[in-house]
């Protein structure tokens, strides 16, 4: 038995000072400051601490192939890194490689998942529909695999056809589960890009130009068509404009049950990293936008326009990024950010911007929670909720530099940013993993997490 003194625990919907008693790795209750507790449990002291839920990262590859390329990291990797930058449950994907079967993918990505250092859930993916699609969906839906990764780009690899993507929402909605999907229109895309080889390049310093945002606005407007003729829940990943999120947000008010997701380096993060030195460690898909559209982003995080913030965490390093870096359409995609999610976000928009804490609690842990099926279980701090607990200390002032981090690369697109707010020590199942910013405790205890059926009945009723 432990109880967490003296802190200020910050919860979705409210925060205050509050001490917290955990037995068996889970919350116990929540206590009125200094309350007597059986006097043998071990005491953690909070003081001048916020004690937050672990973040919950509702988009992170672990391991994952693209083309020529697999992502850096292994679930123990991937993990440490999570719980040092505080965050205690990933949600990874299953992605088929061509000609493989979403089950066969689920059932091989799970198992890499056994030294985890903090607890993880999958979602699976669909990019062709034949007549064994909708038994499979069943039986993953039945292991608490219940969220469905859908792309309407990368053609050739996972892209899906509008048939494809409705009939999986049909049979998803119908299971309990969501598609999550990768709004990009390949034609755009693809257009864009043989024109800027044949004009103003095609390296990594023209990233914007291949993918512009009309690719990303075209393609929500499209999937959101099909998600209302189905009534299915959707949402939609790494949303990198204020036009694209906005027209999920008009969906909501049409009664819609659709939801927003972005991810840290969209919110942080601006195209003038195309301009500078080694512009192939910024290739994202969808790309950095332009200052301009960073800032007005980052306003729906105060409307509440987002529901979660995501890392979209891809764990290649420099010599990888720089392989194809003469030629885009040949790169391995994505940003390693696992560990360094929460703390720009805090930093940026809670210690800048005036996020309260409970929003950013809310969009990196308890709404992530909710929309993946793992709440109350996991996102809040309420008794016989898991006991994954962060105390960040939210005045230390820090400076991000890649020899300090854990993640499986030798970069970060962070490299040299002064921070405010860290994680300093992390509960995982009750137990202390990083004390004051160092590895106690690296026991794999990582659990392979069940998502319950999403509560959105008919897809239009509860919303997070
Ligand atoms: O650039 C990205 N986002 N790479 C990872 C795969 C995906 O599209 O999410
Ligand atoms: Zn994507
Ligand atoms: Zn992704
Ligand atoms: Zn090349």
């Amino acid at each position: 038995m432990k109880v967490i003194r003296g802190g200020t625990l910050v919860e979705s919907n409210w925060q205050g000072p509050a001490d917290l008693l955990i037995d068996d790795g889970r919350v116990v209750a929540v206590l009125a400051p200094g309350a007597d507790v059986d006097p043998a449990a071990e005491v953690v002291d909070a003081t001048g601490k916020l004690v937050m839920p672990g973040g919950v990262d509702p988009h992170c590859h672990v391991g994952f192939t693209s083309g020529e390329f697999t992502s850096l990291d292994s679930y123990r990797e991937c993990t440490t890194a999570a719980v040092f930058g505080g965050t205690t449950t990933i949600v990874d994907f299953a992605i088929p490689r061509p000609g493989q079967s979403p089950l066969d993918a689920a059932e091989q990505q799970r198992q890499k998942a056994t030294d985890g250092l903090c607890d993880s859930a999958l979602h699976a993916c669909v990019v062709d529909w034949d007549d064994t699609t909708a038994d499979q969906l069943a039986t993953m839906a039945q292991d608490g695999i219940r969220t469905v990764k859908m792309f309407t780009t990368y053609a050739g690899e996972t892209m899906a056809n509008e048939h494809t993507i409705l009939k999986t929402m049909q049979t998803t909605r119908d299971l309990g589960g969501m598609v999550i999907i990768h709004c990009e229109s390949d034609a755009i895309v693809t257009d864009s890009q043989t024109t800027a080889a044949a004009t103003a390049g095609i390296d990594a310093a023209h990233m914007s130009v291949t993918r512009p945002e009309i690719a990303e606005t075209a393609a929500v407007a499209a999937i959101l068509a099909i998600a209302e003729s189905q009534d299915a829940p959707v949402y939609f990943v790494h949303q990198s404009t204020a036009a694209a999120v906005e027209l999920v947000a008009d969906a909501r008010t049409r009664g819609l049950v659709a939801f927003t997701e972005s991810v840290a380096h969209h919110l942080i993060l601006d195209d003038s990293a195309y301009g500078g030195e080694n512009p192939e460690r910024f290739v994202c898909c969808p790309p950095l936008r332009s200052a301009d559209a960073v800032e007005e982003l980052g306003q729906h995080l105060f409307t509440g326009h987002i529901t979660t913030i995501g890392s979209d965490h891809c764990c290649y390093d420099t010599a990888q990024k720089e392989v194809h870096s003469h030629d885009v359409r040949h790169m391995p995609n994505g940003l390693p950010g696992v560990e360094t999610r929460l703390p720009v976000i805090f930093s940026r928009y809670v210690r800048d911007s005036n996020l309260t804490a409970s929003r950013f609690v809310e969009l990196t842990s308890t709404n992530p929670a909710k929309t993946n099926g793992l709440f109350p279980r996991k996102g809040t701090l309420m008794p016989c909720a898991d006991a994954d607990i962060a105390l960040w200390d939210p005045d230390v002032e820090w400076t991000v530099d890649v020899d300090a981090l854990h993640m499986a690369t030798d970069y970060t697109p962070y490299q040299g940013m002064t921070l405010r707010g860290k994680p300093v020590t992390v509960l995982v199942g009750g137990k202390i993993v990083v004390q004051d910013g160092e590895l106690v405790d690296g026991t794999p205890r990582g659990r392979h997490l069940q998502a319950a059926p999403l509560d959105f009945e008919g897809g239009r009723r509860t919303q997070v």
